[in-house]
């Protein structure tokens, strides 16, 4: 049997991941793996809690990348690891880089104080693969309109999400070895397509 790997998905709100999470789940759990589904931030009673307040409380910055952080070290020692451990896939709606696009480009916490968070809450510790679904901002900003309630983030300008989307693609070019780059702008159809054709011949599919 395979060795359980640990996906995340990200990208600017309004991308369209959660949809294509749900779908690649499904292919996953059809090829026979058990696969864990979780999000960031929550994921545990803990996370939830701070999920709530996250997404709805005005804050500092950098409480704001604490709170992320905090929330995901409980996340990984609850969840991620003992479900690893066990033999099954876990696949998180967000993960760490949403912290470096989201802390870091959106508000502009300074990389270098996430590096040391990212290393104190998990140092050795990433995704074995991260999708990134990356949109022109003005076509994600289309697509949340539809939304009747919209959060804390959704509810920023369309210059905070352009910085958010620049970091991700910076993400991605300093972590190419994990990261696949999706063009979410297409129909839902064609980028099952192309998930088909490149994320799911990726080699962590065929390693044993
Ligand atoms: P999101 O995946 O968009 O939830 P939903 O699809 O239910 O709206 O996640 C919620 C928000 O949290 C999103 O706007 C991005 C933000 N976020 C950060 O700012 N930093 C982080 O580290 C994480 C994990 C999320």
């Amino acid at each position: 049997m395979n060795k359980a790997k640990f996906i995340t998905f990200e990208g600017v709100d309004g991308a369209g991941k959660s949809t294509h999470l749900a779908w690649f789940v499904e292919v996953l759990r059809k090829s026979g793996k058990k696969v864990l589904v979780t999000r960031e931030p929550g994921g545990t009673p803990m996370g939830e809690c701070l999920r709530e307040i996250l997404l709805n409380q005005s804050m500092h910055a950098e409480a704001e990348a604490l709170l992320m952080f905090a929330a995901r070290l409980e996340h990984i020692e609850q969840v991620i690891k003992p479900a690893l451990q066990l033999g099954t896939w876990v696949v998180s709606d967000r993960f760490s880089d949403a912290s470096f696009a989201y802390q870091g480009g959106g508000r502009g916490v300074k990389v270098a104080k996430l590096e040391q968070l990212e290393c104190w809450v998990h140092e050795n510790f990433q995704p074995d693969l991260t999708l990134l679904f990356d949109i022109p901002v003005e076509v994600a900003r289309q697509r949340l309109s539809k939304n009747i309630t919209l959060d804390r983030f959704e509810q920023e300008e369309g210059t905070f999400f352009e910085k958010v989307r620049q970091a991700y693609l910076e993400r991605f070019k300093n972590h190419s070895d994990r990261f696949v780059l999706i063009d979410a702008s297409q129909t839902p159809e064609k980028v099952k397509e192309n998930l088909e054709k490149t994320v799911l011949c990726h080699p962590i599919f065929k390693e044993r």
